[in-house]
Formats: structure tokens, sequence, C-alpha cells
């Protein structure tokens, strides 16, 4: 599904503070999650781009706000993953920091991306992140990545009850994802362009 508009996308820019931005017009989305949980991965496999988002084994490796963009008005936004232990309070601090002042200041923001892990999904902070979301009326999709490491019936056990933890807040949609097998690309895809405002005639010109 429009193949080529997001395999265009290209790294612009990482900017450690807010004010390295590109100019607050247009229409952006941001990835968001916990460490590890698995966002640079979604991006890549969204843009079928294997190295354009670094990705790593070791938690906490993105630390500042990573710029894609994808023609002159639509960029991806890769927010460094929150809540991981065993950077110092500083930098948590710092984090927590320009997160905030991000989602608060940020007009083009189109909507929110949140990646949680299927096999730990829907911690406190989680929670309290979706109850931020939802009170700033933030466009909200939730995707259950690394749905590869389970097996059929455990993974829709695991979306039911995550389905259940978000029914109190009824626009918050939400989907599995495996960056490993595709699973649920398309429909990641569908909820961009919506975002995007991408016509959705003619797909194969795009
Ligand atoms: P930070 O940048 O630290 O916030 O992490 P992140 O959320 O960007 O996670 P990242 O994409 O770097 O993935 C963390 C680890 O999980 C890597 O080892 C990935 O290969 C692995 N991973 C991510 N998504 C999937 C998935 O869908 N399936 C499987 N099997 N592994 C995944
Ligand atoms: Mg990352």
């Amino acid at each position: 599904m429009y193949e080529k508009f997001f395999s265009a996308a290209k790294f612009t820019r990482s900017a450690p503070k807010t004010s390295f931005l590109p100019a607050d017009c247009g229409y952006e989305v941001a990835f968001l999650g916990r460490s590890n949980a698995g966002k640079s991965s979604a991006i890549n496999a969204l843009t079928r781009q294997n190295s354009l988002a670094r990705t790593s084994k070791t938690p906490g490796r993105t630390a500042a706000l990573n710029i894609f963009e994808f023609d002159d008005e639509r960029r991806l936004v890769d927010v460094p993953g929150f809540g991981f232990a065993k950077v110092s309070l500083v930098v948590k601090e710092s984090w927590r920091k320009l997160i905030n002042e991000y989602l608060l200041h940020r007009s083009c923001l189109q909507g929110v991306v949140v990646v949680m892990d299927i096999r730990h999904p829907c911690n406190d902070t989680e929670m309290s992140l979706l109850t931020w979301l939802h009170k700033a009326e933030l466009n909200t999709h939730v995707i259950l990545t690394k749905a590869d490491k389970l097996g059929k019936s455990a993974k829709q056990q695991a979306l039911k009850k995550v389905q259940l933890e978000l029914a109190v807040w009824p626009n918050i949609t939400l989907s599995l994802f495996s960056s490993k097998n595709k699973e649920g690309l398309d429909n990641l895809r569908a909820k961009l362009l919506g975002w995007y405002k991408v016509e959705s005639s003619g797909e194969d010109t795009l």
C-alpha cells in the first residue's frame, strides 16, 4: 500500500531540543513508547528501509527526536523511548522535558502512534501517556509490536486484554504489529495516510 510514498522517507535531522526541529508546519506524526518497544523497527518496516531508523538491543539508544520526511510537508518523528530504568535521573528528566515540550507545543502534530510490546503492554507510564493524549485530544493509534513472538491464541488473548484496557477511550484505535513479518503494516499505513491527508485515490501513482 502506497509503497512509493512510504519508501521515499529520508532521515533529515536529529533534534536534541525542540528548537532544532524543522518549521512547525505541514503534517507530522510521532512514534512514542517505552524504550525497546520497537518504535525504530516499526519505522523501518513502515518505510521498508532496514536501517533508516537506528534500532538496538540496548534500550535507550534513541536520545533525540529523529526526524524523517516523506515529502516537503509530511514528516515522521522517532521520539526517545521513556521508562528505561538504567539511564541516570538527570537524563530521564531531560527526556521527559523534551517529550513534554514536543507534545505540548507542536501544532503540526497530526497524530501519535503509541508503540507497546505485546508481551508487556499497558504499564503505568503507558496508561498515563494514553490518558494525557486523550485529554490533549491528540489522534492516537496504538500498535502492539513483536506480535510474531506470540502464538495465534496468545496473541488474540493479549489483544483482547488491551482492548478492554483501552475501552475507556473509544477514539484510540489499536492494532497488532510485527516489524519482523509485517503483520499490521497496511493497517498502520492506512492510519498514517489519513493523518497525512494523502488522497486515497491514485494509489498506483504514489
Ligand atoms: P529505543 O530507541 O531504545 O527507545 O527502542 P525502540 O523502541 O526504538 O526499539 P527498537 O526498534 O530498537 O527495537 C528493540 C529490539 O526489539 C530490537 O532488538 C529489535 O530487533 C526488536 N524488535 C522490534 N520490533 C520487533 C518485532 O516486531 N518482532 C521482533 N521479533 N523483534 C522486534
Ligand atoms: Mg529507537
